[in-house]
């Protein structure tokens, strides 16, 4: 995953923001074959020592309540960055609202949760942070915290040409690395390139029924549309997360259309976390989902054979790079 290939160095290798030609050196993040260049906004741009920041702050248990949960306790490198949970825990074990979904390709989504309720990773990462059940710390204590630490003032001032930490430079420290997450190639950027081997036949096969049953809504090279979709996933009033949902009543069971890359280290699934296995996943689409009110008329009963259903798990298995996991920096 994170493929960090190379780190380009201007002259001036801690200079101002803005610096120019030999502005800070700044991350290269080599994307698959397919992917659009990676998106990084001009006003905060992928440099080196902002990222390695973001890094330290994403891991760092600091920026909770306790000082026991981090941004990575419910992001998890190994798990493709979410958490294995059905829904995530907090501080003091709290029970989240919602599935961690992974953050790995983040910078390309048009919109941030399964209800779409963020747009910028620089303003996301406050909903944690202050979140009841999540971090549960205003943002001025992080910010005091930080301020008083022995290493951050330093780390922050050098990153953002001397400003010290402040609600847009923790934010945009978190955002520049959360930008560096992009997926290494899988299989099926390899067989999408011309590599007919590196499919078996099983998952060519899912393949097929993938592009005629599941493309509609899990498009293009991050298998996602970036669209909200009713795959007939019933949501009830039982349902914790439903006041997270900003649709009207009747079209709550709407979410973002998850992207599939590394699905196979993703699970549970769905936002609630309700299927264990990609198996329970597909069986969910083969009988035609919950015929929930508002269900898209593209998710409508399949009754495939059972090596079909195994095909489509083994092609969705197909999306997952191989490379190591990232390392997480000790705090
Ligand atoms: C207690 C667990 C937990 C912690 C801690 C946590 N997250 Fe999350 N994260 C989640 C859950 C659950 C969601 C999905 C919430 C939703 O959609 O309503 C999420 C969603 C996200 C998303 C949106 C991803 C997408 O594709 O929609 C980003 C980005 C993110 N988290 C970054 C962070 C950062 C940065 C931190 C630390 C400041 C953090 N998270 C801390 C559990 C956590
Ligand atoms: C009408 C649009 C639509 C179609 C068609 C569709 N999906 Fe989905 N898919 C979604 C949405 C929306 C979600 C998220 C649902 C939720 O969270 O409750 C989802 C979730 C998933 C997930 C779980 C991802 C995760 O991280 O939790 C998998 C796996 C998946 N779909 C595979 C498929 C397969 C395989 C097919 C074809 C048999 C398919 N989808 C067809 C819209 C669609």
């Amino acid at each position: 995953m994170a493929f960090l290939l190379a780190v380009a160095f201007g002259a001036g290798a801690s200079g101002c923001e803005g610096a120019g030609p030999d502005g800070p050196a700044t991350v290269e993040v080599r994307v698959p074959d397919g992917f659009d260049p990676l998106p990084v906004p001009p006003q905060n741009p992928l440099r080196a020592d902002r990222v390695a920041l973001g890094e330290r702050l994403f891991f760092d248990p600091v920026l909770s309540r306790d000082m026991s949960v981090s941004c990575g306790t419910c992001h998890l490198p190994e798990r493709a960055f979410s958490d294995g949970l059905g829904r995530s825990l907090g501080v003091e074990g709290r029970v989240g609202l919602r599935n961690a979904p992974t953050l790995l390709n983040v910078a390309y989504r048009t919109s941030l949760f399964w209800d779409g309720g963020a747009l910028f990773l620089e303003s996301q990462a406050l909903v944690p942070l202050e979140d009841h059940r999540e971090m549960d710390l205003p943002v001025e204590g992080a910010l005091d915290r930080l301020r008083q630490h022995p290493e951050y003032p330093v780390l922050f001032a050098e990153a953002f040409g001397g400003e010290g930490p402040s609600v847009r430079t923790l934010t945009y420290a978190l955002a520049a690395y959360q930008r560096t997450l992009v997926s290494a190639p899988t299989a099926f950027d390899r067989y999408r390139a011309g590599d007919d081997g590196a499919l078996d036949a099983e998952a060519r096969a899912g393949l097929a029924l993938f592009q005629t049953h599941c493309q509609s809504c899990h498009a293009g090279p991050l298998l996602t549309s970036e669209g909200f979709e009713n795959n007939g996933a019933a949501v009830t009033d039982e349902d914790p997360g439903r006041e997270r949902i900003t649709f009207s009543a009747a079209d709550r069971g709407t979410f973002r259309v998850p992207s599939l890359r590394a699905v196979a280290r993703t699970a549970p699934y769905f936002h609630d976390g309700r299927f264990q296995t990609l198996e329970a996943v597909v069986a969910h689409y083969d009988r035609g989902g919950d015929a929930t009110p508002g269900q898209s008329p593209r998710v409508r009963p399949l009754r495939l054979a059972e090596a079909d259903r195994d095909a489509l798990v083994a092609f969705l298995r197909t999306l997952d790079d191989a490379a190591a996991p990232v390392d997480r920096p000790a705090n």
